[in-house]
């Protein structure tokens, strides 16, 4: 682990030449760290150690991973794709990123191509998320009041963020009136990074426990649900954390709609409804102990899935950076995407 670098922005990635630069997302909000990667063993370990998270961040980790393998030794490719591909399951963010380096590999680019390939999909990011900014604000009323959930900002992508980032052009459009962010158990993105994120850029934010945004529904006028995802099906059916699905029950119960932000990599046509996309699951212990402190009893056993599904038919609007898809159907995404 090396000190913070000199730096005025966010940057949790940074491309080193030599070397991926991470901040350590796990220590946020009370320390930045930064942790150096040299090889594709060190990003995959960063990813699924939570070090770097959030679907576009780690499919542009991953992508650099796959940069500092080949530079290193040209057979390493496939070692390495498999490597990083298996470091986390539900985000095809990564999957897609590998795939978009092994199409140049397999029209022989060398491992300059594939550098410039990396920097391309972690610039286009940020390009397509200030888009989709500005397509997610434009849905907001004036005064909107909101709930997001997780981290979708610019700790989780190329940069601005893809939920986070509809929020921050809405605010910056004086929109915005009330952020509520969820705390997200049990990694606490919401709580630590974008408590933080919103925070530094005096977004008006309160942090409600997982369990109150029903209760808050109820009691308060929201206007929309803004979310991210992990994994968004043909049919529209969208992976995100765990808790999402609720937030979407909730939502359509209280009439407040519902948002996901999502780029173009972020759809896989292959998976025809949430049925197919992998769940991951982690351990016990991010249950029972918090931060190596035990909380639960000695022995107990936990189930952990760490993303869910929310069906197409709750979901009102997904924002990509090519356009809107309004009560999404199988016929609507094809129609976007093609
Ligand atoms: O487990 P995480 O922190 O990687 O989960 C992140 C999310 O679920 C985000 O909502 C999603 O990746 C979109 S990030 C722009």
């Amino acid at each position: 682990m090396t000190s913070a670098p000199e730096i005025n922005a966010v940057q949790p990635i940074a491309w080193l030449g030599d070397r991926l630069r991470l901040l350590d997302q796990r220590l946020l909000p009370l320390q930045e760290s930064y942790i150096d990667c040299r090889n594709a063993a060190e990003v995959a370990e960063a990813i699924h150690g939570m070090a770097v998270r959030g679907a576009p961040a780690i499919g542009i980790a991953a992508a650099y991973g796959l940069v500092l393998a080949v530079r290193q030794d040209r057979n390493a490719f496939e070692e390495a794709e498999r490597v990083l591909a298996a470091s986390r399951p539900t985000a095809v963010n990564l999957r897609w990123a590998l795939a978009r380096l092994r199409g140049l590999w397999q029209r022989g680019a060398d491992a300059a191509a594939l550098e410039v390939e990396a920097r391309r999909i972690h610039e286009e990011d940020l390009a397509q998320n200030l888009l989709m900014g500005e397509l997610g604000a434009a849905l907001l009323p004036q005064h909107a009041r909101v709930i997001t959930h997780c981290n979708t900002g610019a700790l989780a992508t190329g940069g601005h963020g893809t939920a986070l980032g509809v929020i921050r052009t809405a605010y910056a459009q004086g929109k915005i009136a009330q952020v509520y962010n969820t705390e997200t158990r049990p990694w606490l993105q919401g709580a630590r990074l974008t408590a933080w994120e919103l925070m530094r850029e005096g977004i008006p934010t309160k942090l409600i426990a997982d369990g109150a945004a029903a209760h808050l529904m109820r009691i308060e006028r929201i206007d929309w649900v803004i979310v991210g995802a992990d994994r968004i099906a043909a049919n529209g059916d969208t992976a995100n954390k765990i808790g999402t699905y609720m937030l979407a029950v909730a939502a359509r119960r209280h009439g407040a709609k519902f948002m996901v932000v999502a780029p173009s990599g972020t759809f896989d046509l292959d998976c025809a409804d949430g049925e197919s996309i992998p769940i991951e699951e982690r351990s016990a212990e991010e249950l029972t102990e918090f931060r190596g402190q035990q909380i639960a009893p000695s022995g107990m056993q936990a189930f952990n899935p760490v993303f869910d599904v929310t069906p197409a038919e709750l979901i009102d609007a997904i924002v990509c950076e090519r356009g809107v898809i309004e009560h999404p159907t199988a016929g609507r995404v094809t129609a976007l995407l093609r």
